[in-house]
């Protein structure tokens, strides 16, 4: 039996201590890839086009695209949405704190490159729960001088492990308004009462002033991403479509920036959509009163 990969032995893994003016939470054991399972992060990474899949991941995302052929072209206007919603943050809210959960395996423009080209300045935290994300966290981790990045290796349903890592306290400053932004990662918890429960916690020590950006798969933008969860949870990822009123409740208690919840690719766009394709997830901005 072959050994499974370890993110020990990746070239590019982060090292253990400060690497520039960006932090790292010392990694003291091993971690196995489990390269022989399909993973999300990696199955989205095939989706963008990326190179960091395996066969397990490959043959998963290709049976998706099979029931949802525009799983590409969302996947590319989720990351899209993700661009303009950070860049929109900076440079015409003025926020310079940002805390990016389930970030995803490195892809530029990465959020940091986002609003760091908007003020150097600009501090940013990554946090994601997958082993390969972590394997390849450096390209994470290449703040601009005068600005900081860090990544923690930590589970989204533990928003207080999150928000007290000492590598968050190192980074950020909660007394200041922080942009939370929880891109395609939220229809990776089922429970509609859990989801609200995160958003919550993570969102209640942030001051006033602070924003919260969230992107989901979307069944009344297309119905077929029914049949797309459904087919990520027989490969063992829990994962659901919601509707419109359903993202709308994850809102609750923020202020919608224009245009509202609306389809990634009608979210401020910097031009005219290109194509017909529907894409299947909505996006929206909110700020905390
Ligand atoms: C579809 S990718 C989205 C990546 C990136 N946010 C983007 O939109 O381009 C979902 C990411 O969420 C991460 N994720 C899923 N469940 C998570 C959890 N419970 N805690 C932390 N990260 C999680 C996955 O590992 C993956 O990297």
């Amino acid at each position: 039996m072959t050994r499974p990969e370890s993110a020990d032995t990746p070239t590019d893994a982060p090292g253990p201590t400060m690497e520039g003016r960006s932090v790292f939470p010392p990694r003291a054991i091993p971690v196995d890839l489990r390269t022989d399972v399909a993973h999300t992060a990696r199955m989205y990474d095939y989706f963008l086009g990326g190179k960091t899949n395996y066969p397990a991941d490959r043959e998963a995302a290709e049976e998706i695209l099979t029931i949802y052929p525009n799983a590409p072209a969302t996947s590319r206007a989720n990351r899209a949405f993700m661009t303009r919603a950070a860049r929109h943050l900076a440079a015409d809210r003025g926020v310079r704190q940002f805390l990016d959960i389930g970030t995803g395996i490195p892809t530029p423009p990465n959020l940091h490159e986002v609003v760091q080209a908007v003020t150097p300045e600009s501090r940013v935290v990554y946090v994601d729960n997958d082993p390969i994300v972590l394997a390849h966290a450096r390209a994470l981790l290449t703040s601009a001088p005068t600005g900081r990045t860090a990544y923690i290796d930590a589970d989204l349903h533990d928003p207080t492990t999150i928000l007290s890592a000492d590598v968050l306290q190192a980074t950020l400053s909660l007394t200041k308004p922080v942009a939370l932004s929880l891109i395609a990662v939220l229809h990776f918890v089922p429970d509609d009462v859990e989801a609200a429960e995160i958003v919550r916690s993570l969102m209640e020590p942030l001051p006033a002033g602070s924003y919260l950006t969230i992107t989901h798969i979307a069944h009344d933008l297309d119905p077929t991403l029914d049949a797309v969860a459904a087919a990520y949870r027989q490969h063992g990822i829990p994962m659901v479509a919601r509707d419109h009123h359903q993202m709308t409740a994850l809102f609750t208690g923020y202020d919608l920036l224009e245009p509202g919840i609306v389809a990634l690719d009608r979210w401020q766009p910097d031009a005219p959509s290109p194509s017909d394709v529907v894409i299947g997830g909505y996006g929206g901005v909110a700020r905390k009163p």
